[in-house]
C-alpha cells in the first residue's frame, strides 16, 4: 500500500513560503511537467529557488521539518514515478542567465563561472561566442551543469569532468564551500560527489579558439545527434549507460528490441538507448520495458545492462 500522505503540512510549507515567497513553493507539483521524459505523478512540494540565499532557507527548513527531498534541474535524466515524489522537490533551473542568481554565466579569461540552473546548450553557445572551445560537446543536451557535474554528462568522447576547474557546493548544513579538481573524482557517469551537496555553480576551464572553428564544430555535433538520436522526441536521454567499450544501444539494436513497446513507452526505432514517450506512457510502462530489454539483451549477448536514468519514488 503507497501511503500518499504529504510529508509535510500546508501550514508548515506557509512557513517557507513566508520566507522565500508564495509563488516559489508550490504543492501538489505534476512532475510530468517538470522532466523531459512527461511521467511522474505530483511532488508533494515543488520549491523554486533562485538564489544561494533562497536555496539556504530551503536547506535549513527541510531541516527542521524533516522530509525526505530531491534536486531537480530539467528533469532530462529522471524517471519519477506514476505516485510522484512524497517530500520537497528542489528546482533549479534558469530560462536565460541572470547575475547574483543560480542562473548565472560570465568569464573572464579562459575561465567560465557559471550558476547550477544554466542549461548546457546555453553554456556551448556563450563559450563559442566567447571564442572558448571544450563545452561544444553539450550543445544538444537538454540537462542543467548541476545536473550534467553531479552524473559527469558526456558527448563525442567529451565530459564535464574534463572542464571542471571548480565547483560551488552548499552543504546539508547550509555551508558554502569550493571544491577544487583534485579533490573529485570523476569517472564515466560519474562524479563521486556525497549525495548531501547541493550544486551551485562551478568555474569551467576552457581553451581559445577561433570562433566560426567552435560554431561549425556545435553545427557537426548537431547534424549527428539529429541524425542519429531522437531528439525531438520525448525521453529520459540515454536509458542505459554504455558497458566498457560498447554502446547500449548497439546491443539493445542487435538483441531487436527496437520499436517494441509497452503502452506509450517505446524503444526508439532509431536508437535503440532512447526509450520515447510516444504518448501517455507511465513508469510502470517504462519499467516494465528497461526489464524487458534487459533480459533481451542478457540473453542475446550475456551483457547486464546497468540504468544510467535515475528511477525516484515507489513504483
Ligand atoms: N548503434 C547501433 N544501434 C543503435 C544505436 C547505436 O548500432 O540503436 C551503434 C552506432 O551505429 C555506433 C555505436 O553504436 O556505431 C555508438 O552509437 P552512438 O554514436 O550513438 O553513441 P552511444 O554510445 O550510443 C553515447 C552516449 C550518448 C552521447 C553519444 C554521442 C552513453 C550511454 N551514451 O551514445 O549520451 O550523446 O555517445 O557522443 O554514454 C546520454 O548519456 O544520455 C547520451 C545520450
Amino acid at each position: 500500500m503507497i501511503d500518499t500522505n504529504p510529508t509535510v503540512s500546508a501550514e508548515m510549507a506557509e512557513e517557507l513560503r513566508q520566507v522565500i515567497g508564495p509563488r516559489s513553493v508550490l504543492p501538489q507539483a505534476a512532475l510530468s511537467t517538470h522532466t523531459t521524459f512527461k511521467v511522474g505523478g505530483p511532488a508533494d512540494w515543488l520549491c523554486l529557488p533562485e538564489t544561494v540565499s533562497q536555496l539556504r532557507d530551503i536547506l535549513s527548513w527541510i531541516n527542521k521539518v524533516g522530509t525526505p527531498w530531491i534536486v531537480l534541474g530539467n528533469g532530462s535524466n529522471i524517471l519519477f514515478s506514476d505516485d510522484g515524489f512524497r517530500g520537497v522537490v528542489i528546482k533549479i533551473r534558469g530560462a536565460r542567465p541572470v547575475d547574483h542568481t543560480l542562473w548565472h554565466l560570465s568569464h573572464s579569461g579562459v575561465q567560465v563561472r557559471v550558476g547550477a540552473g544554466v542549461g548546457l546548450a546555453r553554456v556551448a553557445s556563450y563559450c563559442a561566442e566567447a571564442g572558448l572551445t571544450g563545452m561544444e560537446w553539450a550543445t544538444g543536451i537538454p540537462g542543467v551543469v548541476g545536473g550534467a557535474v553531479r552524473g559527469n554528462a558526456g558527448a563525442h568522447g567529451w565530459e564535464m569532468g574534463d572542464v571542471i576547474n571548480e565547483l560551488e557546493v552548499l552543504t546539508s548544513a547550509g555551508m558554502l564551500e569550493t571544491l577544487q579538481r583534485d579533490s573529485l573524482s570523476f569517472r564515466y557517469r560519474h562524479s563521486g560527489l556525497a549525495s548531501d551537496l547541493l550544486i551551485t555553480g562551478a568555474t569551467l576551464s576552457l581553451t581559445e579558439d577561433d570562433p566560426s572553428i567552435i560554431r561549425r564544430r556545435i553545427q557537426e555535433y548537431t547534424e549527428q545527434r539529429k541524425n542519429t538520436q531522437p531528439s525531438a522526441d520525448q525521453s529520459a536521454g540515454c536509458m542505459f549507460k554504455n558497458p566498457a567499450g560498447e554502446s547500449a544501444g548497439r546491443l539493445i539494436d542487435i538483441a531487436g528490441c527496437k520499436g517494441v513497446a509497452v503502452g506509450g513507452a517505446m524503444v526508439s526505432p532509431l536508437h535503440g538507448n532512447f526509450i520515447v514517450n510516444r504518448g501517455g506512457a507511465t513508469s510502470k510502462d517504462t519499467l516494465s520495458l528497461i526489464d524487458s530489454i534487459r533480459e533481451k539483451v542478457r540473453m542475446e549477448t550475456g551483457v547486464e545492462l546497468e540504468l544510467e536514468v535515475r528511477v525516484v519514488g515507489s513504483i
